[in-house]
């Protein structure tokens, strides 16, 4: 019968629409879940700022010349005088920009506060305003409130020397190889 027909068919149309909304509400869900469930399982893992290594090899005591090089990648200046090494770290106490290496031949001289007069063949100049550090990172002009600091150096079972940011040292110390 034509009437029954109709009937039928929206009775089944009634029931595909009701079932699409079920697989949508359940579709809903399950991504509410799943959603849910990574926000959970990635606050397990904490935001870590990985901070570099303050203790670093770099390089063989013979890779060293004679006086003074700049490791632009630690920010460093290792100086080796015949078997005895330091290290000053290059960034400026003021505002923390790179100092530059100011190299004097011949040597320049000025006059220490106890009157001696001291000659020296480098010096550290930052460019940002203009700091100026002595051969031995103390500093004579400009902002910086604090000398350069100098780091400890040892050497590793490998022979290389390694360079310990975390460990400030005086101004007499040397590493002998
Ligand atoms: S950052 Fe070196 S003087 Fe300011």
């Amino acid at each position: 019968m034509p009437g029954s027909n109709i009937e039928e068919k929206e009775t089944q149309t009634q029931i595909t629409r009701r079932r699409f909304l079920s697989y949508l509400g359940g579709g809903f869900i399950l991504g509410g879940l799943f959603l849910q469930g990574f926000a959970a399982l990635k606050s397990l893992f904490p935001k870590v700022l990985y901070e570099p290594p303050t203790k670093f090899k770099v390089g063989m005591p013979s890779d060293f010349p004679e006086g003074v090089r700049f490791l632009p990648e630690h920010r460093l200046f290792i100086i080796r005088n015949n078997d005895r090494f330091h290290c000053i770290s290059a960034i400026c106490t003021h505002l923390g920009c790179t100092v530059n290496l100011a190299q004097y031949s011949p040597p320049k001289t000025y006059d220490s506060s106890s009157g001696k007069v001291v000659s020296e063949t480098f010096e550290f100049h930052c460019p940002c305003h203009g700091s100026k550090y002595r051969e031995n990172g103390n500093i004579y002009a400009g902002p910086a409130p604090l000398p350069l600091p100098w780091y400890k150096l040892y050497v590793a079972p490998d022979g290389q020397i390694v360079v310990d940011t975390n460990t400030a040292v005086n101004h007499d110390f040397r590493l002998k190889v």
